[in-house]
């Protein structure tokens, strides 16, 4: 069970951007978040915030009872895992092995459960067979699993994904979606950043639009993504079948082809 509070969170760059300009939000156990906003919003700003790799030049994070502001880095791991935007900045071992080990070893996990780890999150990444290469040899699509699986194999109770599906082919993005599914189905907590509004729509039961470094639109998948006025200000569109419901006029805001489906069923 782990909550995020955010309380008026500032982060200014070094060089002096002002990327996060006030930012409040809880997150708790259990919700699938997707965050959205233009490039250069603050997305990935605000998430490294939870693990502590950022620091808040104002404000305050709280991973539940610990004050990111205080505790360690490596604290902090044991509880939220963060795959990055780009893997060439995470992985670093000789083999997709080694790299998806390292974390419950380094969490000091019996070696049985370690193992049980490791095998379960090369599975539900489909990188098993690949066990002896080096990350560096795989293309971008099975680095990205690397990425992701060497994050799963820390059992962490949130999970955040930063622009997983950025650059994968359908079969991978399908493959994210059944990553994300598993997870959601253990009760953890998914916090996933995407310009994919579809898979955020199709995935994600509550929605955070950011614009400029603030919090645009916050709440239901289907409230805020419905808003096309406002999220255009931020470049989002809303996603294909949510365009399509409007124009045909429908009331409720559609968000997969199954809301579509029994709505033009209600229809006939
Ligand atoms: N290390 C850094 N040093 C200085 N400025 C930075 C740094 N990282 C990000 N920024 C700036 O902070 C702002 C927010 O960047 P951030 O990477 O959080 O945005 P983002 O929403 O994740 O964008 P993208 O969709 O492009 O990944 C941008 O103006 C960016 O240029
Ligand atoms: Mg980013």
């Amino acid at each position: 069970m782990t909550d995020i509070r955010v309380k008026d969170l500032h982060h200014v760059y070094p060089g002096g951007v002002a990327a996060l300009q006030g930012i409040s939000l809880e997150i708790r156990s259990g919700e699938q978040v997707g965050i959205v906003g233009q490039n250069g919003a603050g997305k990935t700003t605000l998430v490294k915030h939870f693990n502590g790799l950022l620091q808040p030049t104002r404000g305050e994070v709280w991973v539940d009872e610990l004050d990111t502001r205080k505790v360690s880095v490596a604290k902090l791991a044991a509880r939220v895992g963060y795959v990055f935007q780009n893997p060439d900045e995470q992985l670093f071992c000789k083999t997709v092995g080694e790299e998806v080990a390292f974390g419950p070893r380094n969490l000091g996990f019996a070696p049985e459960k370690a193992e049980a780890l490791c095998k379960e999150a090369l599975e539900l990444t489909e990188i098993g067979d690949r066990a002896g290469a080096n990350p560096y040899d795989l293309s971008p699509t099975w680095r990205k699993m690397v990425a992701l699986a060497s994050i799963l194999s820390m059992d962490t109770p949130v999970v955040i994904f930063d622009e997983p599906t950025t650059g994968q082919d359908p079969a991978s993005v399908a493959r994210i979606a059944r990553v994300v599914a598993a997870l959601r189905a253990k009760g953890k907590t998914v916090i996933t950043i995407t310009h994919d509004i579809d898979f955020c729509a199709e995935n994600f039961a509550r929605v955070i639009a950011l614009s400029q470094g603030r919090v645009l639109l916050d709440g239901p998948a289907a409230e805020v993504l419905g808003q096309a006025e406002t999220l255009a200000q931020t470049y989002v569109e809303p996603p294909q079948l949510t365009r399509l419901g409007q124009r045909l006029g429908l009331k409720r805001t559609i968000l997969t082809q199954e809301d579509l489906l029994a709505e033009l069923g209600k229809k006939q």
